[in-house]
């Protein structure tokens, strides 16, 4: 019987120690150790022992039990510890592989040439607003001093959607809503970004819609003399210090006096070329002092407050800024033209 336990703690002993897995070191445990495995089966033939010797087989059975449960422990570990070892071999990482770039977006240049502009106004004390895009008849011309049937309603083709809806021609409107809200009460003074819509055939230099920057200041006191200024800080800060801008007489029903500004041209320094169109000067926007029907109808007492406003487009800022020479790329949306403007690269 003795002969037969140590048999088999060999036996066991040697199966555990090629064992390849913890499946299989599970099966040797079943095989050996459980209830109905030759240990026991060993141990049913006790009852034949003598009284002495009967306790030194319980102890030594216990001994095999024990040595083949301490073998299974042993090689579980190994195998346990092995396969921990492989799972973080196959998960390494390697560090020093070079990672992959991330493509970044960048702001439109439209975009960039707006918030630039707000930035520079909000320095000055504006505030941003906004309208609609859709907008009533009257606000787009007749608070402008634009009455139905004015013949300078021809300056800006319209697209209408119903006899009194059109979609606006201009940012002026925002003018005109604005004043309204503050009930005769001055100062104004806000800057208005913005989509508008002209029926006009798509070209290098025209768009049936395109962006503008509408500048208002109402307040007592305010004088052709503060436009220029504001002005000229605008185009010095836009294009150069070395920049000079005059102003040319100009009609817009809402504005009286009614002026274009005009920059020197930075190509050929004053001596004409063909941005210029040999004039030495390009032309940037319009501007002049609210008239005082626009002041009136919007609720604001002409005798005791003044204004002036401007208007601009920024797509012809940011081409001449960046000489950029077809409107159409601002819409396109080519990445290969817009990537030119991103500050990452
Ligand atoms: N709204 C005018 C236009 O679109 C520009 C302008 C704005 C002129 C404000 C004078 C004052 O042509």
């Amino acid at each position: 019987m003795q002969e037969r336990l140590k048999e088999l703690q060999t036996e066991a002993l040697e199966k555990i120690s090629t064992a390849a897995d913890l499946k299989e070191l599970n099966d040797i445990r079943v095989s050996y150790l459980g209830k109905k495995g030759p240990i026991t089966e060993v141990l049913k033939g006790m009852g034949k022992l003598s009284a002495e010797e009967r306790p030194k087989m319980g102890a030594l059975a216990n001994e095999v039990r024990d040595s083949i449960a301490a073998g299974i422990e042993q090689k579980q570990k190994h195998h346990e510890e092995a396969a921990v070892k492989q799972k973080l071999a196959a998960e390494k990482i390697d560090v020093t592989l070079p990672g992959r770039p991330v493509k970044t977006g960048n702001h439109h240049p439209l975009t960039r040439i707006i918030e630039e502009i707000e930035d520079l106004f909000i320095g000055m004390g504006y505030t941003v607003a906004e309208g609609p895009e859709v907008e009533k008849d009257y606000y787009n011309f007749e608070a402008l001093n634009l009455p139905k049937g004015h013949p300078a309603r021809d300056m800006q083709d319209s697209f209408y959607i119903t006899e009194e809806i059109l979609l606006r021609t201009h940012t002026s409107p925002v003018q005109a809503r604005t004043m309204e809200k503050h009930e005769g009460k001055g100062p104004v003074k806000i800057i208005c970004p913005g989509k508008v819509y002209r029926r006009d055939n798509d070209d290098a230099t025209h768009s049936h819609q395109f962006m503008q920057i509408e500048g208002l200041v109402v307040d007592e006191n305010i004088r052709m003399t503060d436009l220029k200024g504001t002005l000229e800080v605008f185009a010095k800060k836009m294009f150069g210090d070395d920049r000079e801008i005059r102003l040319r007489p100009s009609f817009f029903p809402f504005t009286e006096p009614s002026v274009e500004m005009d920059i020197s041209c930075k190509i050929c320094g004053g001596k004409g070329c063909s941005v210029c169109k040999g004039t030495g000067w390009i032309e940037i926007l319009g501007a002049g002092m609210v008239h005082p029907n626009v002041l009136e109808m919007a609720g604001f007492d002409s005798k005791k407050y003044t204004g002036f406003a401007f208007g601009m487009g920024p797509e012809r800022i940011a081409m001449l800024k960046y000489g950029v020479d077809d409107i159409r790329h601002f819409y396109t949306n080519d990445v290969r033209f817009l990537k030119q403007f991103s500050i990452h690269e």
